[in-house]
């Protein structure tokens, strides 16, 4: 039903499959919330190496995500008072991030604050376990992938417009590593919500995969009207 609770589109897939782009462009068409939930992980990593508190102690960790004070204002995301958008895209705390999100007491710390973002008149949430686990209930559930030499490929460039030195080949290997983690982990694997959509972009653009959700979604919603 998508006129009895706020509905709620769950965008999730690997890192670099475009999801982030199509799930931010796909809340501004339909002037939805939006949740990055990733970053709430990274903000989590982020702090946790300010503070030196050891990754693999669950305990510490899951007590630094519930004490989170973060921010999310447009484009701007905010810790204890400074802002972190550009710092939690380092390569240490996406390395970090993904340690950090294999543990489940970090996961439910975090479970009831994903949950706040769900505001009328709707949400897209883009993540790995957006349709598996935090929104069970969405309204539509897409998983987004593409080939790990196109999320590759997409990273470099990213990487190199920002003026980092890498190549292809070690970041493919990255890629493949952080794939490896984040689908074979215990706590909420990476893996497609049962009935979720497979949106494969490595050959679309940015453009075709936004147009593709919001043209479900309001399929699903003028279904329903009638
Ligand atoms: O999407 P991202 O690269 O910003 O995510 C950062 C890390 O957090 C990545 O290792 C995957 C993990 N993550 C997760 O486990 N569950 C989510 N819902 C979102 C991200």
């Amino acid at each position: 039903m998508i006129s009895s609770t706020t509905p709620v589109i769950a965008i999730d897939g690997p890192a670099a499959s475009g999801k982030g782009t199509v799930a931010k462009e796909a809340s501004r068409v339909l002037d939805f919330h939006y949740l990055d939930s990733g970053a709430l992980y990274r903000l989590v990593a982020l702090k946790a190496l300010r503070e030196a508190t050891p990754l693999h102690d669950e305990a510490a960790m899951a007590a630094t995500a519930s004490r989170l004070n973060a921010v999310f204002d447009n484009d701007a995301i905010v810790l204890d008072g400074s802002e972190v958008s550009a710092a939690i895209r380092a390569e240490a705390v996406s390395e970090a991030a993904s340690r950090v999100a294999a543990l489940p007491g970090v996961r439910s710390a975090l479970l009831s604050r994903q949950r706040g973002f769900r505001r009328p008149p709707g949400l897209v949430a883009e993540g790995r376990d957006m349709g598996t686990v935090v929104f069970p209930d969405a309204v539509l559930k897409v998983f987004v992938t593409a080939s790990p030499e196109e999320r590759a490929r997409r990273r470099y460039n990213q990487l190199i417009e920002k003026g980092n030195y890498i190549t292809i080949d070690g970041l493919l290997r990255d890629i493949r590593e952080r794939d490896a983690r984040d689908s074979t982990r215990t706590a909420a694997p990476l893996k497609a919500a049962p009935g979720a959509l497979i949106l494969d972009t490595t050959n679309l653009t940015i453009d075709a995969a936004t147009a593709f959700v919001v043209g479900k979604y309001r399929a699903l919603a003028a279904a329903e009207r009638h």
